[in-house]
């Protein structure tokens, strides 16, 4: 069976979930397209990157991607690093002729993801970009019914992103809320989620008309690169340093296919943990997911008999997308891992088959389009094309 040499730049929170992936992917998909090899892990440190070698399984540490990307036993670079460096990575990446998957947001801007873009063009790299909520069976089961014309003609979309982890005014200054780093705040790091699934689920966005706010102005500083994601809370007396990235963004959208919808993305909503939803309204019925509750599929066909209208539960399982390699019964229950074995998969069969999977560093352009479109609505107040 071929085997996959993985570098993966970047040991935190995705770099576990990336690393299960890897582990994880033969034991669900079996014969496996490849297995993947966890080679070597990179971070900013040799401590660092050491401790996540130890951690995450991999055979080698290091702490210079430049060197291991030049490295001709390197198959794949899967970028698990802040957005700031996803560009510059990848295009070196690109250079030496190596698969890629890159973290979302793809980039800060879309003009950085367009670099990222022409990077790749043309050449030998299978790229992705790791929008795997869409890879959660029940969102795979939605847009099934969609391509089957289930619910008919779309109508409207409305998707939230809604999170409380950092709602407290004195959780952590991290990467997260520095725009240098991040780009932007909610709009890319959790509302890009949310265009993601309106792009797969009903289209391409044509124009947007956004309200974005910044509520909390300054946060505690932090030690270290990795996010705490507000986790224990912020060190009240640390030095307070600015916060110049969105809090808030509520967006209305116009599909080119005449759809119409809106997102709101929020991490200062107390109560709300992953509250990561969509609710289509077709013609012939509707369709509701909550990741929350991610082995539900709630549905409403407009032929159901009159005496039972109204949202039932499919529950996933082997009947449903990716459910005969997953578990053996509906609703024993996915998780956030499942959604990156997923993801892991399809991008090793897309390498063995020599294809480009999606979403891929094209969508992930346009994503970073639409999220500078609503980042520039939300200035002006206008509705904004989203452009090419
Ligand atoms: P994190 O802060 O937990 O970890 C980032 C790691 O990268 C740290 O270990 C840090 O030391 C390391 N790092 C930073 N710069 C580096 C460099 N130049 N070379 C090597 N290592 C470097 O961050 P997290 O949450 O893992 O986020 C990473 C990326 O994943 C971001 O782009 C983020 O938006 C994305 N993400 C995606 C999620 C999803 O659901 N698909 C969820 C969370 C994050």
């Amino acid at each position: 069976m071929r085997t996959l040499n993985v570098a993966m730049i970047g040991g935190g929170f995705m770099g576990k979930a990336h690393a299960l992936a890897y582990a994880a992917m033969p034991m669900f998909f079996w014969p496996a397209p490849a297995i993947p090899v966890r080679k070597v892990v990179v971070d900013v440190t040799a401590e660092a990157a050491e401790t996540a070698r130890q951690r995450f399984g991999f055979e080698e540490a290091s702490s210079d991607w430049r060197s291991v990307i030049a490295r001709p036993d390197i198959d794949l670079i899967d970028i698990c690093t802040p957005n700031d460096s996803h560009a510059e990575i990848a295009i070196a990446a690109a250079k030496a002729g190596k698969h890629i998957i890159c973290e979302k947001p793809l980039a800060r801007t879309g003009a950085e993801a367009k670099t990222m873009l022409d990077a790749v063009a043309g050449g030998k790299s299978v790229h992705m970009v790791a929008f795997n909520y869409r890879r959660t069976p029940a969102v795979v089961l939605a847009r099934k019914y969609i391509d089957e014309g289930r619910i008919g003609t779309i109508l409207n979309f409305r998707g939230t992103y809604l999170q409380d982890w950092s709602a407290d005014p004195d959780s952590p200054l991290s990467w997260r809320f520095q725009k240098a780093v991040a780009g932007s705040g909610t709009v890319g790091d959790i509302g890009t989620h949310v265009v993601d699934f309106a792009r797969y689920l009903v289209g391409e966005i044509a124009s947007v008309n956004a309200v974005t706010r910044n509520w909390i102005a300054s946060r505690p500083k932090q030690s270290g690169n990795v996010d705490k994601l507000g986790v224990g809370g912020g060190d009240k007396n640390a030095e307070r340093g600015a916060v110049d990235v969105d809090d808030e963004m509520i967006t209305l959208l116009k599909f080119e296919g005449g759809a119409v919808g809106s997102i709101e993305a929020t991490r200062n909503a107390y109560g709300r943990n992953n509250f990561l939803t969509f609710e289509i309204h077709g013609t012939k019925g509707s369709l509701s997911f909550n990741y929350e509750r991610r082995d539900e599929l709630q549905v409403m066909f407009a032929d159901d008999p009159g005496d039972a209208r109204g949202f039932r539960t499919v529950y996933t399982g082997p009947a449903h997308p990716y459910g005969s390699d997953l578990w053996p019964i509906p609703a024993l229950g996915v998780g956030y891992g499942e959604t990156k074995i997923i993801e892991c998969h399809d991008l090793c069969q897309a390498i063995v088959n020599g294809t480009q999977p999606s979403p891929n560093f094209e969508d992930g352009y346009r994503i970073s389009l639409i999220a500078d479109a609503i980042l520039k609505s939300g200035e002006t107040g206008e509705w904004t094309d989203v452009g090419r």
